[in-house]
C-alpha cells in the first residue's frame, strides 16, 4: 500500500516535471509586453530625454524617430524578440556626444519610469535593465 502510494507520487512528480520542461518559456520580449509596449516606452523615454534638463543636451538637432526605431530593434534583438539590430555600435553612436555618467543614469531613470507607466512587470523591467547596464562602459565618454 505504502509502496504503491510512493510509486504513484513519484510518477506524478515526474509528469509535472516533464510538463514543465515541455512548456515553452516566454521570451523577455514577450514578458516586456511585445512590440506595442516596447514601442510605447521607448518612444516616451526618448521624447522625455530630449527635453529633460539632465539629458537634452545630446539630442539637440537629432531626429528622434530613427533613434526610437533603432532602440526598439535593439531591445527586440537582445530580449529574444527575433529582430536583427542593424544600427551602429554603442561606442560609435554615442562617441560624439561625450555622454557623462550622470546623463546615462538620468536616461535610465526615465526609462525605468516609462516601463512602469507602460505596465511592464517588475521582473521583466529588471531583466531588461540588467541587459542594458553593461552598455554603460561603451556609451559613457571615457576621460582620456
Ligand atoms: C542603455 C542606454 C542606452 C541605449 C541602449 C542606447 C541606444 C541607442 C541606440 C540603439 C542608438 C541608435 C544607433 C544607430 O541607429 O546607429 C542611439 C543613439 C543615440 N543615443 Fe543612445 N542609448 C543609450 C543611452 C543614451 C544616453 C544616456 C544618451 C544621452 C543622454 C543617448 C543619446 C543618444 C543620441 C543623441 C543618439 C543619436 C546619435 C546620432 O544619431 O548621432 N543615448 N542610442
Amino acid at each position: 500500500m505504502l509502496k504503491q502510494l510512493l510509486r504513484s507520487s513519484i510518477a506524478i512528480t515526474l509528469l509535472v516535471l516533464v510538463a514543465a520542461c515541455a512548456t515553452p518559456q516566454a521570451t523577455l520580449y514577450q514578458r516586456l509586453g511585445g512590440q506595442t509596449v516596447v514601442e510605447t516606452f521607448v518612444s516616451r523615454t526618448i521624447d522625455r530625454s530630449s527635453t529633460d534638463e539632465r539629458t537634452k543636451r545630446s539630442f539637440d538637432g537629432i531626429k528622434l524617430a530613427p533613434i526610437k526605431a533603432s532602440i526598439v530593434q535593439q531591445i527586440c534583438s537582445i530580449s529574444g524578440g527575433g529582430c536583427k539590430y542593424e544600427g551602429e555600435t554603442m561606442a560609435k553612436s554615442h562617441a560624439d556626444a561625450k555622454i557623462q555618467p550622470r546623463e546615462f543614469d538620468a536616461l535610465v531613470d526615465i526609462l525605468r519610469e516609462e516601463m512602469d507607466r507602460a505596465g511592464v512587470d517588475a521582473g521583466a523591467k529588471n531583466d531588461l535593465l540588467k541587459l542594458l547596464a553593461p552598455m554603460k562602459r561603451d556609451i559613457v565618454h571615457a576621460a582620456r
